[in-house]
């Protein structure tokens, strides 16, 4: 290996096949940083190419990073996982800036709802960071930032298949953020013979051994939930770019408002009632299905969701309703701001199968009163696909090897055994509904861009191949829908309605 530091530093690509053994090391790791809402995820931060943190909190994070960086870093501190090898300071720093920044953007979509990154969540995210490093070794952080760095590296050239050396140092396909240092990551990656240049082309392409590699991690993030925690902020992310879901839920389920106030009907709430509504998106069961009129003035009714952009609208119905017993307060399931036993019942329409169900029925437990309901309706999984369907979404449903879970919606006994500890269930009925798959733009953002039903073909894909993907679809989408007649378009979703009671 040459003599320069960042050639020694980039030599991390050393580790993986013979490292096998530390996989536990991190996986542990890995769990242990999410349980603390640690971020590490760079293209969050990027988003659609561009840094989403103002320049002035970028310089603030440069500052933070080179603290920690200067509080742990040892110029003998070298990752000893397969062999013994020197970490640059740089590197320390950048594994720090970028945890620090998607950390707060991170929590700047999950507290505030919204993409805009403030100095206080800077200031959090600093702090958490802070905490989770100080309990853990900073050398495993760093290796397992270089993990997640490797990974979208060699991911992209499995890809592709291969990749001109100009393309991947620009890192324009997978890793526009990584500009400084891809070129180097290129060094080393052929050095470790992850990596092979066919000169005469200028092509970069994975070996066999780099292929093992990729599967190693892939092993790692795939057991410490770390895919499912990515997919999870992709979904984050999309929610809080979407001001009008009701809208394209109109465009996709015409019948919504009918199958909105079926659900009100069944859902025993009286007048007077205290009721919380989850997702409640722009406020269409409370308004428009007409929940507010069933509790009425003299109850209680808190709508909620985690995009502010979207409370804003149920804001203005509110003003346009003149419901002024009608709250808007920003949260999302799995944490709701309220005491404990303070509703008669929590309502939701299409908005569990987005939360980690566990935590979210664990807290809506917690919020209800003794006696108190649960009100879900939610899509099951897809039903068997129709030839229209398949010829649609064909290069998605290829992608990652043998589809394993086709969606990541719920089956039929999925939410029934998840309510199992909490709640009797005392009324469960299907109620399905009709989807109608004539407008391509709004089927597959939707599907793929926002609730990203197919999470784990879209994990495997690199950066820019998600956004081609989706371009792609909506092409495909469009011949699908001048060969088929609109009557042939149309299919019944399967969705299940369930009312439970809470046991305490
Ligand atoms: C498919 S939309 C349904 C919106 C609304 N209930 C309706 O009937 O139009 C799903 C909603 O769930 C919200 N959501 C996403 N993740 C959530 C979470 N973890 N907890 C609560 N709501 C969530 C989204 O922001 C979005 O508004």
């Amino acid at each position: 290996m040459g003599g320069n530091e960042t050639r020694l530093v980039e030599d991390i690509y050393m580790i993986g096949v013979r490292g096998m053994e530390n996989l536990d090391v991190f996986v542990d790791f890995a769990k242990n940083m999410m349980k603390q809402d640690v971020v590490i995820a760079p293209w969050l931060t990027w988003g659609d190419g561009q840094n989403r943190i103002p320049t002035h909190l970028q310089r603030d994070i440069e500052g933070i990073a080179e603290r920690f960086a200067h509080l742990h870093w040892r110029p003998d501190w070298r990752i000893t996982l397969t062999g013994s090898y020197p970490i640059s300071r740089n590197r320390v720093a950048e594994a720090y800036r970028e945890t620090v920044s998607s950390t707060a953007v991170y929590l700047s979509h999950l507290e505030l709802g919204q993409l805009n990154v403030t100095e206080e969540m800077v200031k959090v995210a600093e702090r958490l960071t802070e905490n989770f490093v100080a309990q853990t070794d900073p050398k495993v952080f760093v290796t397992f930032y270089l993990l997640t760095v490797i990974y979208e590296d060699l991911q992209a050239l499995e890809y592709y298949g291969s990749m001109q050396a100009n393309d991947f140092v620009r890192g324009h396909l997978h890793r526009p953020w990584g500009t400084e240092t891809l070129s180097g990551e290129l060094e080393a990656a052929v050095s470790a013979e992850a990596v092979e240049v066919d000169t005469a082309a200028d092509l970069v392409r994975l070996t066999s051994r780099g292929k093992e590699m990729l599967h190693y991690i892939e092993g790692i993030f795939r057991e410490s939930g770390f895919f499912t925690s990515r997919s999870k902020l992709i979904r984050l992310n999309n929610f809080n770019h979407v001001d009008d879901i009701a809208s394209m839920m109109e465009a996709l389920v015409p019948t919504a408002c009918e199958h909105r106030k079926t659900v009100v009907e069944l859902s025993g709430i009286q007048p007077g009632m205290a009721v919380l509504e989850l997702g409640s998106g722009t406020g269409a069961l409370t308004f428009e299905a007409g929940l507010f009129q069933r509790v009425g003035p003299d109850g209680r009714l808190v709508a909620t969701d985690p995009s502010t952009s979207m409370l804003a609208s149920v804001r203005r119905k509110r003003e346009s309703y003149n419901a002024h017993w009608v709250e808007v307060v920003h949260g999302k399931a799995e944490r709701l701001p309220f005491p404990a036993n303070t509703f008669d019942s929590v309502i939701g329409y299409a908005f569990l199968h987005l939360t980690d169900m566990d935590e979210a029925l664990r807290e809506i437990a917690r919020v209800l009163k003794p006696g108190g309901s649960l009100i879900t309706l939610h899509p099951l999984h897809f039903p068997a696909r129709n030839e229209f369907f398949l010829e649609w979404f064909a290069p998605l449903l290829k992608t990652g090897g043998t589809p394993r879970n086709q969606d990541n919606l719920p089956g039929p006994d999925t939410v029934p055994s998840a309510m199992e500890p909490h709640y009797e269930i005392v009324h469960l009925q299907s109620l399905d509904l009709e989807m109608h798959y004539t407008s391509p733009r709004t089927v597959v953002e939707f599907f793929v861009g926002i609730v990203d039903v197919f999470e784990e073909q879209m994990a495997t894909l690199p950066w820019r191949a998600r956004h081609d993907m989706v371009q792609q679809l909506i092409k495909r989408g469009e011949e699908v829908c001048r060969k088929y007649p609109p009557e042939s378009l149309v299919e019944m979703h399967p969705g299940q309605f369930i009312r439970a009671i809470v046991r305490k």
